[in-house]
């Protein structure tokens, strides 16, 4: 069989989703690899290097999409709206996709995939599991957009991070403040102490707390218990409005004695939270910086506009998306090797066998002869559940 990895084409996008270090494992598998000419030029993986490790290239895009039968991409359609729609018509019956779908974004464009015909698979619907780890795309994006996001605070903030004790006096550390700390969060914690800042972090989970300690950080305790705060998957349950509100007044003090917050607190298919609004905004000193994770589903600062920079009562409001394609190379290298995983566990005798006993494949499958058969994303739409769904 053959997998084609077209040239990403979101506008910005640097990475790529396969690396050539991986096609030799792939090959071993029975699968072998066509890239399109300067797929990975961009993330530092020029074409020679795919052949060299076995790839072909090829000059078209047309005849990445005609010849393969698996399309691996980092954007696809869905998670690509921007120029995404333009690849449906290179989409077949039978052929498989594999890629970050955004697959409880809306129906029409998950219909839109369906209609194709396409075997589509997403990877953010990879079950948290044991077995799942190495195939988990949001994990590793979430740990490269944790450390990145503390990168663009230090190159902000008008302060130093860490402590120094110099002939010209001390300089105090920056105080950093995490706001969700998941994968992304926690990466965002160790980076920051690394720099050498004071950091504490909030999740509504009291199960992480543990895990800030571990790393260094001080965990922000607050006067409410959320319900349920997580489900069976790891993932935080949305809360009520009350909840919500409650957080806002006890965080307002909190975020206040920062000069650094991340904000990375989001729930699967849902506008994120507001953990920050414009009071708490404009109470932080001048010069304070808050980098929101969570721009492209909403922000969780109330100030936030998703893909700018601005500055609201003298703090500066980062609300990059896409930050994952601003480290390409080792982004590209963990996608790959996650996808890499994820195929090796659905080919048998170099032939892609749908096993839908398998947790894996039953969660991340989307689309199969034209329709959405995931039952969770049926779920999400309210759409009726399909007689033939296992
Ligand atoms: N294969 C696996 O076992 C596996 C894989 C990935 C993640 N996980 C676990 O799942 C958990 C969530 O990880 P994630 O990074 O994908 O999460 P995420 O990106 O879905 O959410 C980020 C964080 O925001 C928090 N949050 C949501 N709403 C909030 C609010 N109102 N206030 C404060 N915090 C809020 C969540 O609890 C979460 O910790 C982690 O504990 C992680 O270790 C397990």
């Amino acid at each position: 069989m053959l997998v084609g990895v077209p040239r990403e084409i979101f506008p910005g996008e640097r990475r790529v989703a396969l690396v050539p270090a991986v096609i030799p494992n792939l090959k071993k598998a029975g699968l072998e690899v066509i890239i399109e000419a300067g797929a990975g030029v961009e993330a530092g993986y020029p074409d020679s290097e795919y052949t060299v490790k076995g790839g072909t290239i090829a000059a078209e895009r047309t005849e990445v999409f005609r010849t393969a039968d698996i399309i691996v991409q980092v954007l696809s359609y869905g998670s690509n709206d921007v120029t995404g729609k333009q690849d449906l018509p290179l989409l077949r019956k039978g052929q498989a996709l594999i890629g970050f779908l955004r697959p409880l974004g809306d129906v029409p464009t998950v219909q839109a995939i369906a209609t194709t015909g396409v075997t589509s698979f997403s990877v953010e619907l990879m079950p948290r599991t044991t077995r799942a780890q190495s195939m988990d795309a949001l994990s590793s994006m979430g740990t490269i957009c944790g450390y990145k996001a503390v990168l663009l605070a230090a190159d902000t903030l008008p302060r130093l991070f860490p402590m120094l004790m110099t002939a010209a006096g001390t300089i105090t550390p920056a105080r950093v403040l995490i706001m969700g700390a998941g994968v992304a969060g926690l990466q965002a914690i160790a980076t920051a102490r690394r720099l050498g800042a004071v950091v504490s972090a909030y999740d509504l989970r009291p199960a992480v707390k543990e895990q800030v300690h571990s790393l260094g950080g001080r965990f922000v305790e607050l006067a409410i218990e959320a319900k349920d705060a997580q489900d069976a998957g790891g993932y935080a349950k949305a809360q009520d409005e009350s909840f919500y509100q409650k957080q806002r007044e006890l965080l307002g003090q909190v975020v206040a004695q920062h000069d650094v917050v991340i904000t990375a607190a989001v729930v699967p298919g849902k506008k994120s939270p507001v953990l920050v609004t414009k009071e708490m905004v404009a109470a932080m000193a001048p010069g304070s910086v808050i980098v929101d994770l969570a721009a492209e589903r909403g922000g969780n600062c109330e100030l936030t506009r998703t893909g700018e920079r601005v500055v609201e009562h003298g703090v500066s409001i980062i609300g990059s998306i896409n930050l994952a394609s601003t480290v390409p190379y080792h982004a590209s290298q963990m996608y790959a090797r996650n996808l890499t995983n994820f195929l090796l566990n659905m080919v048998k005798d170099g032939q892609l066998k749908l096993n839908m006993d398998d947790e894996i494949v039953r969660s991340t499958l989307v689309t199969e002869g034209g329709e959405i058969v995931n039952s969770r994303v049926r779920e999400f739409f309210s759409l009726p559940a399909l007689v033939t769904q296992s």
